[in-house]
């Protein structure tokens, strides 16, 4: 059975475990997992709210609030901590005014840190979406935001001045 979320329910039959599907179908579904999806999951279950938030917040693949556009992800590997990867993150944390698993008030920008990315020998490094950027200094890195910024607000007026 599947419901208006998409959860497939006919999978549930109260073992502890089977929370965790749960919350992975309605993150699937929406990006993140909305209150309302928390008190639904709570009704069908009858596992408290509290104990259902506690689940989210204990495992680091579940999210509470939606992904921004860009999605930063800064490496703090190894090779890329021992070239500043700190820094990196400090600079965008500063440029963008969030913590690291945080999302700009505007929903723009969310910034998440990674173990690595792959590609070391550019350390440090961040990905932006797809695209990556490397040999990174704070003043590179603030560039970089700052231009994507300034596109978000040319494709911002773009959009209003066609309506
Ligand atoms: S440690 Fe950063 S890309 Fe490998």
């Amino acid at each position: 059975m599947n419901d208006e979320f998409g959860f497939n329910l006919w999978r549930y039959n109260g073992a502890p475990g089977e929370l965790i599907p749960l919350l992975q179908s309605a993150q699937n579904h929406f990006g993140y997992i909305p209150r309302r999806a928390i008190n639904y999951i709570s009704a069908v279950t009858g596992i408290p709210e509290s104990e259902v938030y506690g689940v989210i917040t204990f495992y680091s693949q579940f999210r509470l609030q939606p992904m921004g556009k860009y999605v930063i992800r800064a490496c703090n590997g190894t090779a890329c901590h021992v070239s500043g990867a700190e820094m990196i993150i400090e600079a965008i944390q500063d440029e963008l005014g969030v913590e690291v698993d945080g999302t700009t008030e505007d929903g723009i920008f969310t910034l998440n840190t990674v173990a690595c990315i792959g590609c070391c020998s550019l350390a440090p490094v961040i990905m932006i979406n797809e695209s990556t950027h490397g040999s990174l200094t704070p003043a590179s890195v603030r560039k970089i935001i700052r231009r994507y910024k300034r596109n978000e607000k040319v494709s911002t007026k773009d959009l209003t001045t066609r309506r």
